[in-house]
């Protein structure tokens, strides 16, 4: 099988957003460009009813068998196309991490598992999210779909949320940078990704009854700044706006958001859609949003049997129904989706199934390795591997992101009660890590037990020369975590094993940062999450040295609940909702409304902690190697911008990848995260990394005067392991200027 090729970015194209491809050619300003040719043309043919029909959509599991179009693929969404004028069907999956197939839809279908949002975002190369991207879009396509509902980026706000798996992590740049790559890569086969959720869906509870409120400058400078970001490299063609309220306003019929934010400032030619149940009027049209999706499951279908009659009478100007019709059929031509053929080609799952390998590789952090105890180098002659169904696969998240992997689940255990539980299970599958670790360690004796028996587990972990447990936490879209702690007994199981066995490993497979209290007793800890299709491969080969580890945190990991900034979950101590909840709210709604302030605002993660002068347990950027690396001649330069330029040099006796970080600390403010770089190095070699900051990023926003402000004066720079290790600092003068939202 050829390797995937390494992929890795260049310093600067990071700083600049390191895709490996130019974002495409953009028309100068005012010109319009060939896809506004287009849609003035078909616009220009169609009827009211067939503008009307772009506009909302419905889900193929609610249309009688006998009705779906000949082809159409059973997913998430579907909108029937115009012939006449070559208008096409808009069929959409979920999601970023893989085809979903979320309550089996379609029968028996699999496809290949990318590891979840936070092990790609812990490999911190946009290439790779990248190459990612068009895997899994290529799948898409294979199965029929034109309409890939992937580039989830909301930033992790608080680590108990039940969809940090899917993101990307707690930094706006971090964030934006790699889910660009990922919607480049799933459009690069001509169909349309989402970036989703807009704005401030961070967390679970509430998501359809809650209003976040926050001010518009701790927004600017965090979650939008993130979607600011996706959206300027990546170029999605569609945004998803969210279930909860922002200021008071649903986020769908949010015109801050949805026209003065992403039209206004951000020139967004593209398409609004909803997310599923999440419209509440039909005004919303004149708000921003464009596209009613899953109208079955919203209280009226507010983009056609409501909107008609309100057109006739001239509440809703014709020129609204226009507008959104033009941004949807913008998308369809700009992202070549009329040109693309769907459902032809066979799909090569060994081969895809290495691009989900090297993202497990590079999305695994080595946490902790006392004494260099990792690899397991030496003669290994018994490995006792316990829990974490290591023997039926590995965990995967729960909710409509979750991809039933080639070769289908071999553990499935259904959501008993709770608001996921209509849709969402928890379930193992892909390679199953005894199995690699087997194949690995052709040498050894590698048995297992599921680690029911806590001193059983023991006595056998006393018995052996290694042993390795696989801890687990699911999470699930549609509910949060009240708290950090590995699921059920974990912990216990943890520390009775440690105690039996000096050389103890934990894999984690969780799909948020845990608490851990055996830590002082495990000389080595993995944070390998949800791996994906080949995930127990790529951990054996870590365990093995077969793969250097060069995973960095893209969260921190808090010691306990009391450093957040809401050390009680917002709504997490607020009654089930009402009847009425329900009926007010709409279908996903899991809690009666209340108000959600986030104390941090802009200061998310790592500033957080950073503001307060508190000690994670792992910080942000964290991660260690096999090898070794200095940096050294540091040279900053100041003015209009931030240029940092370094040394990295592998010291060690292997090669391996760093990645080194720079942060910027501006006066009275924490530290903010301005490029990174990864290069892989053989031993003794070094490299100059050169890191250019986005000006947005050593400035505060003013609401008032409505621009980026950079003020002047000196600044610190560190260049660092992690967001807690500086290695060099320096300090420039910034000049004064102001950038435009
Ligand atoms: C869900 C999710 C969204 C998904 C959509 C379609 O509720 O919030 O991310 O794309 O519905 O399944």
């Amino acid at each position: 099988m050829k390797p995937v090729a390494r992929l890795s970015c260049s310093a600067a194209m990071i700083a600049l957003g390191c895709s490996g491809l130019g974002a495409g050619a953009r028309p100068a300003p005012g010109q319009q460009d060939a896809a506004q040719v287009r849609v003035e043309q078909t616009l220009a043919q169609m009827t009211q009813d067939e503008k009307i029909q772009l506009l909302h959509g419905t889900m193929p599991l609610f249309i009688p068998v006998a009705k779906r179009a000949p082809g159409m693929p059973v997913g998430a969404g579907v909108i029937a196309g115009i012939e006449r004028l070559g208008i096409p069907p808009q069929y959409a999956t979920d999601a970023s991490l893989g085809v979903s197939n979320i309550m089996d839809m379609r029968k028996g279908d699999v496809a290949t598992a990318l590891p979840s949002g936070l092990s790609l975002a812990s490999t911190w190369n946009p290439a790779l999210l990248r190459e990612g991207g068009r895997m899994i879009g290529s799948e898409a396509v294979a199965k029929g779909f034109n309409v890939m509902l992937a580039g989830g980026v909301n930033l992790v706000r608080d680590p108990r949320a039940g969809r940090n798996f899917e993101y990307l992590g707690e930094d706006p740049l971090l964030g934006g940078v790699l889910v660009a790559a990922q919607i480049e890569g799933v459009q690069s086969n001509g169909i349309i990704a989402t970036i989703k959720h807009f704005a401030l869906n961070n967390q679970e509870l509430g998501r359809s009854s809650a209003s976040v409120e926050m001010d518009e400058a701790a927004m600017r400078e965090s979650d939008l700044l993130a979607f600011q970001i996706g959206i300027e490299r990546g170029r999605p063609g569609s945004v998803m706006c969210a279930y909860n309220k922002v200021g008071g306003t649903y986020a769908c019929e949010n015109k801050f958001l949805l026209t003065d934010v992403l039209r206004r400032d951000w020139g967004f030619k593209g398409y609004v859609m909803s997310d599923w149940g999440a419209v509440h009027s039909t005004e919303a049209l004149l708000a921003g949003l464009d596209q009613q999706s899953g109208e079955m499951l919203d209280r009226k279908r507010w983009f056609s049997a409501e909107l008609k009659p309100k057109l006739a009478d001239g509440r809703i100007p014709m020129a609204a129904v226009d507008t959104a019709a033009k941004r949807i059929l913008w998308a369809i031509y700009d992202k070549g989706v009329d040109k693309t053929a769907i459902a032809t080609k066979p799909i090569d799952y060994a081969r895809n199934g290495e691009v989900a390998l090297q993202a497990a590789r590079e999305g695994t952090v080595l946490l902790r390795n006392e004494g260099g105890m990792l690899p397991l180098a030496g003669p290994v002659r018994s490995i006792l591997v316990i829990g974490g169904k290591a023997d039926l696969g590995v965990l995967s998240g729960g909710g409509s992101s979750q991809v039933v992997p080639v070769g289908g689940f071999r553990a499935v255990e259904k959501i008993e009660s709770g608001p996921a539980a209509t849709f969402a299970r928890r379930a193992w599958g892909g390679t199953p890590p005894l199995d690699s670790l087997r194949r690995t360690f052709g040498n050894a004796q590698v048995t297992f037990v599921d680690g029911s028996d806590v001193q059983g587990a023991a006595d056998a972990a006393k018995a052996a020369d290694v042993a390795v447990v696989f801890a687990t936490k699911f999470a699930t879209e549609a509910e949060d975590q009240t708290d950090l702690s590995l699921d059920g007994q974990q912990d216990a199981l943890i520390d009775a094993v440690a105690s039996a066995n000096p050389h103890t490993v934990v894999v984690l497979e969780t799909g948020n940062p845990v608490a851990m209290p055996w830590l002082t007793k495990v000389p080595a800890v993995l944070a390998a999450w949800y791996p994906g299709q080949r995930g127990g491969d790529a951990v054996a080969e870590i365990l093995a040295g077969k793969a250097n580890p060069s995973g960095r945190l893209p969260v921190t990991f808090p010691v306990s609940g009391h450093q957040l900034p809401n050390p009680v979950l917002p709504g997490s101590d607020l009654p089930p909702p009402s009847k009425e909840d329900k009926a007010t709210y709409g279908l996903q709604t899991n809690s009666p409304p209340f108000t959600i302030t986030y104390p941090e605002g802009a200061d998310v993660g790592y500033r957080w902690f950073d503001r307060k002068g508190e000690t994670p347990l792992f910080a942000f950027g964290h991660g260690l190697s096999y090898t070794t690396f200095n940096y050294s001649a540091l040279k900053v330069r100041g003015g209009r911008t931030v240029r940092a330029s370094f040394t990295v040099t592998n010291t060690g006796a292997r090669e391996g990848a760093d990645v080194p970080q720079v942060y910027v600390t501006l006066p009275g403010k924490a530290r903010r995260l301005i490029g990174w770089d990864k290069p892989v190095l053989r031993p003794g070699e070094s490299r100059t990394v050169t890191i250019t900051a986005d000006p947005r990023l050593l400035a505060s926003f003013d609401a008032v005067r409505q621009r980026w402000v950079v003020l002047p004066g000196k600044v610190k720079i560190e260049v660092a392991r992690s967001a807690s290790d500086p290695v060099l600092t320096a300090q420039v003068s910034l000049i004064a200027q102001t950038i435009k939202p």
